[in-house]
């Protein structure tokens, strides 16, 4: 037996925070409905033209996708619950910039990419921004031989189908040795 649901339950997500510059103040959001596509060259994310992000992603056409750890779940709630239009989030984190230098990225993060805007898609009442990655960050200490250890990054992912919770990483079932071309 199967039981039928109305649109989208793929789960696991990823879940971000979405970095973009608003004048010259950074501003962080969440965003669930993001995936890496073009073998990890560009990434999707789907904006509601609403957010005050929206704002940052017309005015320099850059972004940065800040993977968070477990460690920040109440930044992320702040960052998923209220607009940097009323509310100053920069206060968060630390900021730091790479070479786009309008894509602010979240030190406390232990994963980063800063994106240049390459097309924007018209889904009203939602946008589906593309955007070409130029450079990633991880954290040194997680680092070895120019693997991330993703045992000790502290990551999470976010499922819907109705759930829409948060859930830490498991076990590792598999390694890259098992993989086949
Ligand atoms: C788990 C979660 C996932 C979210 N995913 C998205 C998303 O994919 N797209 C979107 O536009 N908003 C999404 N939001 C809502 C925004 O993060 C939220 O409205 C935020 O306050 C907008 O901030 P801003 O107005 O400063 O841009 C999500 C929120 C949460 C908690």
């Amino acid at each position: 037996m199967k039981q039928e649901f109305d649109g989208n339950i793929l789960s696991p997500l990823p879940i971000v925070l979405l970095g973009t510059l608003i004048d010259e103040r950074p501003n962080y959001c969440v965003i669930g409905y993001i995936s890496p596509f073009d073998f990890g060259n560009h990434v999707f994310f789907s904006l509601y033209k609403k957010r005050y992000t929206r704002v940052g992603i017309q005015e320099n056409k850059t972004f940065s996708v800040n993977v968070p750890s477990e460690d920040l779940i109440d930044e992320v709630n702040i960052c998923g619950s209220k607009s940097g239009r009323d509310t100053d989030k920069s206060i968060l984190f630390e900021t730091f910039y790479g070479e786009l230098e309008t894509a602010p990225m979240i030190r406390e993060c232990p994963l980063n990419m800063e994106c240049r805007v390459t097309d924007i898609l018209d889904y009203d009442p939602n946008e589906g921004i593309v955007g070409k990655v130029i450079k990633s960050y991880a954290n040194a200490d997680l680092v070895k031989d120019d693997i991330v250890d993703m045992r000790r990054a502290g990551l999470f992912a976010w499922t819907i189908a109705g759930d829409f919770s948060f859930y830490r990483l498991g076990e590792q079932i598999t390694s890259e040795s098992d993989a086949e071309d």
